[in-house]
């Protein structure tokens, strides 16, 4: 007898996949996923030829916010998300980091004024792997480590 776990295909939605196994839970956390009514499963642990273990991400009934495809970019630079329409992948999106980045990173210094006035923070990107960037408003570098996501 064949014993296999699968995760069924959506109809309609959006499925993140090529994720680490081990920061699956973290792309969970990052998206604004609580008042989804459909189903969402998450996977972890599951063989992939190309990366060991991936971990993947399906949620029906939902397309991304570009936000939320820039933060992903920040913590999963190879995941691939694609976008489902009638069981078919539509669209196949190749996460980026973006040249600048707006809203979605806060920046580590307090005095800094987009934490102390409603400023949306905003930051150029000095290097990609590892992640360096730096506020565009006090010119504070963060690297990687120091990256707090919003
Ligand atoms: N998928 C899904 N429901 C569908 C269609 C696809 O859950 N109705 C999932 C697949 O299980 C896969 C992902 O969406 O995890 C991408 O589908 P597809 O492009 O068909 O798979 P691959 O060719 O393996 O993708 P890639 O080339 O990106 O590795
Ligand atoms: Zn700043």
């Amino acid at each position: 007898m064949k014993k296999e776990l699968t995760v069924s295909a959506i109809r309609n939605g959006t499925v993140i996949d090529h994720l680490p196994s081990n920061i699956t839970f973290k792309v969970v956390e990052i998206l604004d996923i609580s008042g989804i009514e459909s189903i969402i499963s998450v996977a972890t642990n599951l063989a992939s030829k190309k990366m060991g273990k991936k971990g993947i991400i399906k949620i029906g009934n939902k397309s991304l916010t570009k936000d939320e495809v820039d933060k992903i970019a920040l913590i999963a630079p190879d995941a691939t998300v694609n976008i489902i329409k009638d069981y078919e992948v539509r669209e196949k999106i190749k996460v980026a980091i973006p040249k600048i980045i707006m809203r979605i990173i806060k920046c580590s210094n307090p005095n800094c004024i987009t934490n102390n006035e409603k400023a949306a923070t905003k930051f150029s990107v000095l290097m990609k792997n590892p992640l360096k960037v730096k506020c565009s408003y006090c010119e504070r570098i963060m690297e990687e480590e120091d990256i707090v996501i919003l």
